[in-house]
């Protein structure tokens, strides 16, 4: 894990609601994994005080990007970021997740839960992996790549309806080993009981909001049931993937 001052390399606007930030360093982009994620922030800036949290996008040689999404001021503030402008970052953070070899995979991401997919997808297809990748949003600004099986609420790109709808028809039509999903926590219950009934593992990966980032504070605590005992998980350092089998998602 480093912490470092580093500089933007730059800012790619993807539309109004999302942008790519890139920084380039040696030390960051060595040993990161698909899922694990930094805490980012502007160095000196007082407003927001603490970093938050973002998933590895990208990784490409000594340049790692993130995918961001404008929601309040920390993502508002980096958006507003130049070529030069110095952030923090402190990671790679989080267990990643688990990379499994020659399986027939499917990854099911929701808007924001877009951003560890592209890296996740490059590791596991280097793994001898078969992929199948659907992803949904709202409307066609929450749509980022085209070699992907899109869908929309709205219809506006790619399938009309909800991802959970489509994973389903593909699982009973497929073989599957095991789903990868990143997403809105109502979407990824649904897609645990999916996977449940039909008996395949799902990992997914929580998005809580964290204070500390590192285990020590409790902000990020999520309800498991392990070996019928329940227990709590941090997700900051336990996770942020676990198997979906084990969350509890009513709390
Ligand atoms: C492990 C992890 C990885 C993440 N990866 C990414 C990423 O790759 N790209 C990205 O854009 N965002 C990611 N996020 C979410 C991002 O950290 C938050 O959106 C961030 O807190 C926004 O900060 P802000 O100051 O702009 O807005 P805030 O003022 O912090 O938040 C704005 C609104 O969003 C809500 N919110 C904040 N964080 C979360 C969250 N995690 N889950 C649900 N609601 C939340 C707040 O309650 C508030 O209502 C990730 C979060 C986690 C835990
Ligand atoms: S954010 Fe502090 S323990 Fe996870």
């Amino acid at each position: 894990m480093y912490f470092k001052k580093v500089p933007v390399l730059n800012i790619e606007h993807v539309n109004e609601e999302y942008f790519v930030l890139r920084v380039r360093d040696e030390d960051l982009t060595k040993e990161v994994k698909p899922g694990q994620f930094f805490q980012a922030k502007i160095s000196g800036a007082a407003i927001p005080l603490l970093p938050r949290p973002f998933s590895v996008y990208k990784v490409e040689g000594d340049t790692l990007e993130f995918l961001i999404k404008k929601v309040g001021p920390a993502t508002k503030n980096l958006s507003l970021l130049h070529e030069g402008h110095i952030i923090q970052l402190l990671g790679p953070l989080g267990n990643g997740f688990p990379i499994v070899r020659d399986k027939k995979v499917l990854l099911a991401s929701g808007g924001i839960g877009y951003a560890p997919m592209p890296y996740l997808n490059e590791i596991l297809k280097q793994n001898g992996n078969d992929v199948f990748f659907y992803h949904g949003g709202r409307n066609k600004n929450d749509i980022f790549c085209e070699d992907v099986e899109n869908c929309t609420d709205d219809g506006s790109l790619g399938h009309a309806g909800f991802v959970t709808e489509y994973v389903e028809k593909y699982l009973d039509a497929h073989d599957t080993d095991v789903v990868y999903t990143c997403g809105p926590e109502p979407m990824m219950k649904v897609l645990t009981s999916i996977c449940s009934k039909r008996n395949i593992p799902i990992y997914v990966s929580m998005e809580r909001v964290m204070a500390c980032g590192v285990g020590a504070c409790c902000g990020c605590a999520i309800k498991m049931s392990e070996n019928e005992h329940i227990v709590y998980r941090k997700v900051c350092k336990d996770g942020p993937v676990f198997d979906g089998a084990e969350v509890i998602w009513d709390e």
